[in-house]
């Protein structure tokens, strides 16, 4: 698989989220990435089911729900009617884990499973052989803006690890202050799937910064595959 970009538009204008993602798609963008934050999972409120389905309007590539919440059971058919492509929910608040993955996939939907930091590779080894991706969070989930925790660079590794074993060749994600000097470390280690918030509506061209973070993605995966 190739390495595919996914900005977040949680760092966006929220008055102006179709010429947001106008902009990443014409620097080459592969994904939207949606963070969707309930103000109990994580301290923060954001995006929910009605700008999901707006957005989805407008969008040209698959739209990736990266769900923040304490209930995600709840709300996956919504959001899969809504137009996302591809949900992610969080480990630490499944107690049902394989019933939810299922559920997601049942809708249509690529599902993943998403390990906050502190949450350890191994709550993978039961599942790994079902997801259709992971998510590795490089920031406490909760705001964009923070800086990458360089352990997760590791941990990227042995997620791939671990995927290798259970025979699944399931991408990983990575999301959380991903940006021009830690792309290539990330893709080295593993990482096909990269989010960036700050690093593409931070700066004043959303458009170049999507298509400068690719070039970088692209050149660190080639790299990796000559070695
Ligand atoms: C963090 C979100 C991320 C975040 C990424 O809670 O899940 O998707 O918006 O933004 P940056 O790239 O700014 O860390
Ligand atoms: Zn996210």
């Amino acid at each position: 698989m190739s390495v595919l970009i996914a900005p977040s538009i949680l760092s966006a204008d929220f008055a102006a989220l179709g010429e947001a993602i106008a902009a990443v798609q014409r620097g080459g963008a592969d994904l939207i990435h949606v963070d969707v934050m309930d103000g109990h999972f994580v301290p923060n409120i954001t995006i929910g089911v009605p700008v999901v389905k707006s957005i989805k309007r407008v969008a040209r590539v698959p739209l990736d729900v990266h769900l923040m919440i304490q209930d995600p059971d709840r709300y996956i058919d919504a959001f899969a009617d809504a137009g996302a492509g591809m949900i992610s929910v969080h480990v630490e608040v499944l107690p049902h884990l394989h019933r939810t993955v299922h559920a997601i996939k049942a809708l249509g939907a690529k599902a993943g499973v998403v390990l906050n930091p502190s949450t350890p590779v191994h709550s993978l080894t039961d599942i790994a052989a079902d997801v259709d991706f992971v998510l590795v969070m490089s920031v406490n989930p909760g705001f964009g803006g923070q800086t990458f925790i360089a352990h997760c660079e590791s941990k990227v590794r042995e997620v791939r690890a671990l995927l290798d074993a259970a025979g699944s060749r399931a991408p990983i994600e990575i999301d959380g202050g991903i940006d021009r000097t830690n792309i290539a470390r990330v893709v080295a280690a593993g990482a096909r799937i990269l989010v960036a918030g700050n690093a593409i509506f931070g700066t004043g061209d959303a458009e170049q910064a999507t298509r400068e973070l690719k070039a970088a993605a692209l050149s660190a995966l080639a790299a990796t595959t000559a070695r």
